[in-house]
């Protein structure tokens, strides 16, 4: 299975991190010194995607300008002879090809990635949502190709979640076929604690099939209005193999508050140049 473009959903409103997020994208909140979107870029062309569809929306012109090249800053940049950093910039803008798609109102993630549709075509592509930031020696999304490139079907990552925070999920049901993988038969989308069919969450990383795109135009949106990536995917467990791998790694909802404050702790304390002096930092306060 040949896999080149990934599509980032990036139209959401970003109500969990308001007021930080009334003017400025989520996606743009700095995680120590990189935005957050620039993660899940990087992830993909570590994992050998080179297209990347974003999806915006209203008030997202500043994820269009950081993977763009600045003429202005390179010019101050280099006045001052700082070679080094125009270099960085400039790689950040050839992470990978970069094409965006509007979403004119926020109908939810299944009606995002539709909106992708005529980008992706007819070939099947990756779907990251940049507010899960997810550590891993072998890129989650990679973990996820390997997956769909010997079964030639779609896979979705999936992460053992405790029982009581379960119902902010979409849960999957099905078999476990192979170490850290699974046959899916059904998903429901944030089901009641007591309802969900498994402890096995669906997480922001997904390999799918062009197939999934029809089956998006026919789902009903649910009660607020928002059509639902979760529906889709189980009309496409109806047809045809759906597997979920329980990735390796640690993963940090950074589009949720106390999640950014654990990622943006633990990022600092690995950086090569700042870590040492905010471990020492972090010990000198009176927890
Ligand atoms: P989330 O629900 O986590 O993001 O959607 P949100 O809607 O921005 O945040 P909250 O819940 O209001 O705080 C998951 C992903 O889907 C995208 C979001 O940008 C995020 O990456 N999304 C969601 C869209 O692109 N469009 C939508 O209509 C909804």
């Amino acid at each position: 299975m040949n896999v080149r473009k990934a599509v980032f959903p990036a139209a959401g409103l970003g109500t969990r991190f308001l007021p930080a997020t009334k003017a400025s994208p989520k996606e743009m909140l700095p995680l120590v010194d990189k935005p957050l979107i620039q993660y899940g870029i990087e992830e993909a062309a570590a994992s050998g995607l080179t297209q990347a569809i974003i999806v915006t929306g209203r008030g997202k012109r500043a994820i269009e300008d950081h993977f763009d090249i600045s003429i202005e800053l390179e010019h101050a940049l280099e006045a001052k002879g700082e070679y080094e950093l125009i270099e960085e910039l400039r790689a950040i803008a050839n992470l990978m090809s970069m094409c965006y798609v509007r979403q004119k109102t926020p109908l939810g993630l299944g009606h995002a990635i539709l909106c992708a549709s005529g980008a992706v075509g007819d070939e099947p592509f990756a779907v990251v949502l940049g507010d899960d930031i997810i550590d891993a020696r072998v890129p989650c999304l990679k973990q996820l190709l390997e997956v769909a490139g010997e079964h030639r079907a779609s896979v979705i990552a999936l992460e053992r979640i405790p029982r009581e925070a379960i119902s902010r999920y979409g849960v999957i049901d099905g078999t476990q076929v192979g170490d850290r993988l699974w046959s899916i038969t059904d998903l429901v989308e944030k089901p009641p604690a007591e309802e969900a069919p498994s402890d096995l969450a669906i997480i922001g990383r997904y390999v799918l099939v062009p197939a999934i795109f029809p089956l998006l135009e026919q789902i009903k949106p649910d009660r607020k209005g928002e059509v639902q990536l979760t529906d889709a995917l189980r009309a496409l467990a109806a047809e045809e193999p759906l597997y979920g791998v329980v990735f390796e790694g640690k993963r940090y909802d950074a589009g949720d508050k106390l999640g950014f404050l654990q990622a943006t702790v633990e990022y600092a304390l690995k950086n090569g140049e700042l870590g040492e002096d905010f471990r020492h930092y972090l010990r000198s306060l009176p927890l």
